[in-house]
């Protein structure tokens, strides 16, 4: 039986327990290195000039002891310095607390890799390991790995860790791995949640030029999977989907991450409109409930906020998205929620045909109206796309990888910072399973379906990661 399969009769494969449907996408990593020349193929644009920098488990096991799910994987960043047309490659795992803990301890200490009476000593003490594996954030010229439920860890331009960080106790739970940038503002926003008898969330501010402050926190009636929300020019928003954390199976450790958490469609979806200049005037309200993992925009109109999310029925995409490339992943519907001011109800609206994943934007867009929109999918014989679509032409510009590749989530970097919005190129990294190694695709974002314009190559693959950022070298936007 499939993941796909097993997830729609309502069980689920441990990705553990698959054997050879693990793809060796998701393998461990078979080599650390700083920085070295990647063999090129095609031409690096002269005008792409600095370092992307990308995070996903790299580990399945721990001293030979198995995890049950790939988010419990330790980080690694894999990076790929671009300029003068040349590229070079580095991958170095991190090593935070718990990872070095362990690396002291030689054996495992944590998740599900540990006995099950030291995986409910952990749950009762609320002792977990930061991995960093989900995002990776640069602010103020310094480089941050992120997961779902932790602080940041800072890592340096070479790659080596420095270590975890509060920003000067300013973060008190955790620190989600969306944050997000609104230029208009020159501030990226995050939120925290934060679990303990009561579950509530913070919104953190961080300006580009400023110290980091705490918005505002407030109370959640429950505890809750929060993987992303949305910042606009005037608002941040929410959409608490009924993905609750099954309490007495977290303290336990009963089952692996998404054992943990339960939707509960009964509950609805919880809309949190929260005024950036006037947090105290934050808007509540529940709808029907829907799910999304990733938000790909947001934006004020005359009469309301709108936020545009991959929308899924339930959260059972958590299930098949990962770990199992012979099975297509689920893809969502590119929907926007508009959220009309001084009501208490939501309108959906299909942007276009195709469903995707790991929708991005131009970055110098973010939080307003955007034309160009870019994701990946996968066709009916489970080939890997990638998928620009122009929102004002109604148009699609599609690559479809051939055989045997997995392409990621694909960065856009503008050609220039005076560049027209969407112009510039879109780099993914692509596993090629004939070779086993992975590459970097760099694509015209306006020519999407001519194909990559030059590849990059390791010598060796880059398990699967989720998402990165781009480091310009005449200064990004949060720098
Ligand atoms: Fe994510």
């Amino acid at each position: 039986m499939t993941a796909a399969t097993a997830a729609k009769k309502g069980r689920r494969l441990h990705p553990a327990r698959m054997g050879t449907r693990v793809s060796h996408f998701w393998s461990d990593l078979t080599r650390e290195h700083g920085y070295e020349p990647l063999k090129l193929e095609g031409d690096i644009p002269q005008e792409l000039a600095g370092t992307l920098y990308r995070t996903g488990p790299a580990l399945t096991q721990r001293f030979g002891r198995p995890y049950g799910h790939v988010f419990e994987g330790d980080g690694a960043i894999c990076a790929v310095r671009l300029g003068e047309g040349k590229a070079q490659g580095a991958h170095r795992l991190l090593r935070g607390d718990g990872f070095v803990e362990e690396e002291r301890a030689g054996r495992p200490l944590y998740q599900t890799a540990v006995s099950w009476p030291r995986q409910v000593a952990n749950g009762l003490l609320g002792r977990f390991k930061n991995t960093g594996n989900t995002n990776v954030m640069e602010w103020h010229g310094h480089l941050y790995a992120l997961m779902e439920n932790a602080r940041p860890i800072a890592f340096d331009r070479e790659l080596e860790t420095v270590g975890e960080t509060s920003f000067g106790g300013v973060i008190q739970g955790a620190f989600s791995a969306h944050p997000h940038p609104v230029p208009s503002r020159r501030t990226t926003y995050n939120i925290g949640l934060r679990y303990g008898r009561k579950t509530s969330v913070a919104i953190y501010s961080l300006p580009w030029e400023g110290q980091a402050r705490c918005l505002t926190e407030l109370p959640l009636d429950h505890p809750v999977m929060l993987h992303d929300f949305m910042a606009t020019e005037k608002h941040v928003v929410m959409l608490v989907s009924p993905l609750r954390l099954v309490i007495h199976r977290a303290i336990l450790s009963i089952g692996d991450f998404t054992d943990l958490f339960r939707w509960t469609p009964s509950a609805g979806t919880e809309v949190i409109v929260v005024p950036i200049d006037e947090p105290e005037r934050v808007r509540r309200f529940r709808t029907d409930a829907f799910f999304q993992i990733h938000f790909c925009g947001g934006r004020e109109e005359p009469d309301a906020v709108a936020v545009d999310v991959m929308k899924y029925a339930d959260s059972s995409a958590l299930d098949v998205n990962v770990a199992d490339v012979d099975e297509p992943p689920q893809t969502g519907e590119v929907t926007r929620i508009r959220i009309p001011h001084g009501t208490d109800r939501v309108e959906h609206e299909r942007l276009c045909e195709t469903t995707l994943e790991f929708g991005q934007t131009d970055l110098r867009m973010a939080g307003s109206d955007y034309r160009h929109l870019f994701g990946l999918n996968v066709d009916e014989e489970n080939r890997f796309r990638l998928v620009h679509v122009d929102l004002e032409r109604g148009s699609e510009d599609v690559f479809r990888f051939p055989e045997g590749e997995f392409n990621s989530e694909a960065l856009f970097v503008p050609r220039s910072p005076e560049a027209p919005e969407g112009e510039g190129y879109l780099l993914s990294i692509v596993y090629r399973s004939s070779s086993r190694t992975s590459h970097l695709a760099v694509f015209d974002a306006q020519h999407v379906s001519d194909g990559p314009v030059a590849r990059a190559h390791f010598d060796h693959h880059i398990p699967s990661g989720f998402h990165g950022t781009w480091v310009s070298q005449v200064g990004s936007g949060a720098a």
